[in-house]
C-alpha cells in the first residue's frame, strides 16, 4: 500500500517528493452520471487530485434524516476519482463556505438560538462528532494507506477569519483521527497573518486560499507553517455571482500567467474551481458584507471547465501551462457544441396558495414566527393575519429574509426585499392580509452564518403590537407530494386573477436527451424544475438569464416542466436556447 505524508519541503509519496496538481469539483453540484466525465477532463487538464467539499446540509437537511443517494454519493464520487488514478482530498467541514447554503451547516443547528457554531459548545460539538463519523466511514477506508485515492482531509474552513477557539479546532481534530483518519490534516486560511494565526494548530498544516501575488502570499504562508510543503489549498481562478451583479470573469490569459507564477515557485495547487457546476434546487447561499447579497443558481465560476463540462479558453490556457511542468495525456476533451434550441409550451397552472393548503396546514400563532421556529430551513412560507383598522393605517414589520410579496384580500399590494421598511396602508374595514416569505439562501460567509429567516420580529399596527397570526410553509421538497397537489389544483385557464404566484406545468419534447440552456429571460422570478429535478431559481435582476438542463435528467420524447412563477414576466414562452447566457461580465479583481 501506498503512503503519504508530509516531508521537510515537499508531500511524500511513498517516500519520493509530489507535487499536488488538484482540481476543485463539488459531487453535490453536478449530477452524478456526470462525476466521472468531469473527472476524466480533470486528468486531461494534467491535474493528478481532485478535491471536494463535503456539505453537510445537503446529507442531512433533515435532522436525523441522512441521505448519501444518487448526487450525494460520496463514495462512489471518490471510487471514481480512484478510477481514473487519481488522488483525492475532502473537506469535511463541518463549515465550508462554498457559496453554499449556510456554509454547509444545516439550519435546524442553530434553530436553538442557545447553540453556537463553529466554537466548542457541548451541543454542537456533539452534532458535529456524529456527522464527522458519518462522512469518515465512507472517507476512512479510502484514504491512500487503505488502498484508496485520498490523501489529505482538512480541518474546518478559513477559520481564522471567523474565530480563534483553539479547543473547537483540537476537537475536530480528535474526532476526525477517532474517526479513522490517518491521512495528514490540512487546515486553509487567506494570506494574512492574524487569520493564518488563529485559523490553525500546531499539529495541522496550514495551506492558503488567494487568487493572485502568489510569491507574497506565499512568503507570508511560509512564516507560518515553516516547514513542510507550501500549499494554495485555493487557487481562485474564478468567482462567483450575486443576483443584480455582473457575470464575474477572469482573463484567460492573465489567470494562466498567474497560475505560471504560482507553479513556479514549486507549490502544490487546487484549482478553486476546476468546475463549478450549478447551485441545484435551493442551495446557494449568500454574501453580508454591507449588505445581503444571494448567489446566483449557476456556480460556472468562470472555471477552465464550463458549468456544463466544456472546456472553455482557460481549460487549454492551463493546460499548456500545466504541460510545462508535468507530463499530459494526449488526449483532449471534445470541444462543445451548441445545445438544441427547442420550443415547448404551457398548458396548465395552479395557485400556488392552494397548492401550498393541500401540502400543509396553518398553524396558529401569536407573533409571526421565523420559518426555523416552524422547523423549516428552505424555501417560501406563508404568513397571514385579520387587520380591522376602523380609520386609515399603517401595519409595520420588523424584517422580512429575504423577499417577501405582500397580499390584501388575495391582490398584491408589494414587494420587499430584505433591508426594506417593510410597511402596508390599510383602509378601515376587515381584511386579510397576507405575506408570502422567500429564503433567498443562508449567508455562507462571517458572522451571519445561522439567522433565522422568514419574519423577523413582532408585527404593529399603528405603532402597536399586532398579534395573531398563522403561518403555512409550501412544502417543495417532496416531488411526487408536490406534482400531486398541483395536478389537483391545475387549470387550463387563469389560476388567479391576478396572475401570480402559480406554478405553471409545460412541457418540452426532445428526441435524443442533450443537455440544454433553458431561457428565463423575461421571466420574473421563480423556481424550475424538470421530470421532478430542480434546476434552481430564476430571477429577473439577472445577470444569469438560461438555467443549466444536465442531459440525464431528460428523456426521448415528452418531458415535465414545472414553473413556480413568483413575479410575473411578460409572458412565459418555454424555449431553449444553443448556449448558456451568465450576463455582462466584469472582471474580478482578486488584489
Ligand atoms: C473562500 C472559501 C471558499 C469559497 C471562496 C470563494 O476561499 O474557503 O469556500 O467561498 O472563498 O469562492
Amino acid at each position: 500500500m501506498s503512503t503519504f505524508r508530509l516531508g521537510e519541503r515537499d508531500f511524500l509519496l511513498d517516500g519520493e517528493p509530489f507535487r499536488i496538481l488538484s482540481g476543485a469539483l463539488h459531487y453535490f453540484r453536478v449530477h452524478p452520471a456526470y462525476w466521472a466525465d468531469r473527472i476524466h477532463k480533470a486528468r486531461l487538464l494534467g491535474l493528478n487530485t481532485i478535491e471536494t467539499y463535503v456539505a453537510w446540509n445537503a446529507h442531512e437537511l433533515v435532522r436525523g434524516e441522512w441521505s448519501w443517494d444518487d448526487g450525494l454519493d460520496l463514495g462512489r464520487f471518490l471510487d471514481l476519482v480512484a478510477a481514473e488514478k487519481m488522488h483525492a482530498i475532502v473537506r469535511p467541514g463541518p463549515y465550508i463556505c462554498a457559496e453554499w447554503d449556510n456554509g454547509g451547516l444545516p439550519g435546524w443547528l442553530s434553530a436553538d438560538p442557545d447553540v453556537s457554531v463553529r466554537r466548542s459548545e457541548p451541543r454542537y460539538l456533539a452534532e458535529v462528532t456524529r456527522y464527522l463519523q458519518r462522512v469518515h466511514e465512507v472517507v476512512a477506508p479510502r484514504q491512500i494507506e487503505r488502498g484508496g485515492p485520498v490523501v489529505l482531509v482538512q480541518i474546518e474552513n478559513e477559520y481564522g477569519a471567523y474565530s480563534d477557539d483553539a479547543d473547537y479546532l483540537r476537537t475536530l481534530v480528535e474526532v476526525t483521527r477517532r474517526a479513522g483518519i490517518t491521512v495528514p490534516l490540512t487546515t486553509v486560511d487567506q494570506p494574512q497573518d492574524d487569520m493564518l494565526a488563529a485559523g490553525s494548530l500546531p499539529e495541522l498544516h496550514r495551506t492558503a486560499s488567494f487568487g493572485s501575488r502568489s510569491r507574497e502570499r506565499l512568503a507570508t504562508l511560509r512564516r507560518h507553517q515553516p516547514g513542510g510543503p507550501l500549499m494554495v489549498m485555493e487557487y481562485w481562478d474564478g468567482w462567483f455571482d450575486d443576483w443584480a451583479g455582473p457575470h464575474h470573469v477572469t482573463d484567460a490569459g492573465e489567470a494562466a500567467r498567474d497560475l505560471d507564477d504560482l507553479l513556479s515557485t514549486g507549490a502544490s495547487v487546487n484549482l478553486y474551481m476546476f468546475h463549478g457546476g450549478t447551485n441545484f434546487g435551493f442551495t446557494s447561499g449568500a454574501n453580508h458584507h454591507e449588505s445581503y447579497a444571494p448567489i446566483v443558481t449557476s456556480y460556472d465560476y468562470d472555471a477552465p471547465l464550463d458549468e456544463a463540462g466544456d472546456p472553455t479558453a482557460k481549460y487549454w490556457a492551463f493546460r499548456e501551462v500545466i504541460a510545462s511542468y508535468t507530463e499530459i495525456p494526449e488526449e483532449r476533451p471534445a470541444p462543445p457544441h451548441p445545445a438544441p434550441a427547442l420550443t415547448g409550451s404551457f398548458d396548465q397552472v395552479a395557485d400556488l396558495a392552494l397548492v401550498a393548503e393541500r401540502l400543509g396546514h396553518w398553524t396558529r400563532h401569536e407573533d409571526p414566527p421565523t420559518m426555523d421556529a416552524l422547523g423549516r430551513f428552505r424555501g417560501l412560507t406563508y404568513y397571514r393575519t385579520r387587520v380591522d383598522p376602523v380609520r386609515p393605517a399603517r401595519l409595520e414589520l420588523g424584517e422580512v429574509r429575504d423577499r417577501a410579496l405582500a397580499f390584501v384580500d388575495g391582490a398584491p399590494v408589494g414587494s420587499w426585499t430584505r433591508g426594506d421598511a417593510c410597511a402596508i396602508d390599510l383602509a378601515p374595514g376587515s381584511a386579510e392580509m397576507t405575506l408570502l416569505v422567500e429564503d433567498l439562501g443562508r449567508v455562507d460567509y462571517g458572522p451571519l452564518i445561522g439567522e433565522p429567516k422568514g419574519v423577523i420580529g413582532p408585527a404593529r399596527l399603528e405603532g402597536r403590537i399586532h398579534g395573531g397570526w398563522e403561518a403555512l410553509p409550501v412544502r417543495l421538497e417532496l416531488f411526487d407530494e408536490l406534482l400531486e397537489a398541483v395536478g389537483f389544483v391545475a387549470t387550463g385557464g387563469k389560476a388567479t386573477p391576478f396572475g401570480v404566484p402559480v406554478f405553471r406545468i409545460g412541457t418540452i419534447v426532445v428526441d435524443e436527451p442533450a443537455d440544454l440552456f433553458l431561457d428565463t429571460a423575461g421571466w420574473g422570478k421563480g423556481s424550475v424544475w424538470i421530470n421532478g429535478f430542480a434546476l434552481g431559481r430564476f430571477w429577473h435582476v439577472g445577470p444569469q438569464r438560461t438555467l443549466y438542463v444536465p442531459a440525464p435528467i431528460l428523456r426521448p420524447g415528452a418531458n415535465q416542466v414545472l414553473v413556480l412563477e413568483l413575479e410575473p414576466g411578460p409572458g412565459p414562452a418555454l424555449r431553449t436556447v444553443p448556449h448558456p447566457v451568465l450576463g455582462g461580465t466584469a472582471p474580478v479583481n482578486h488584489a
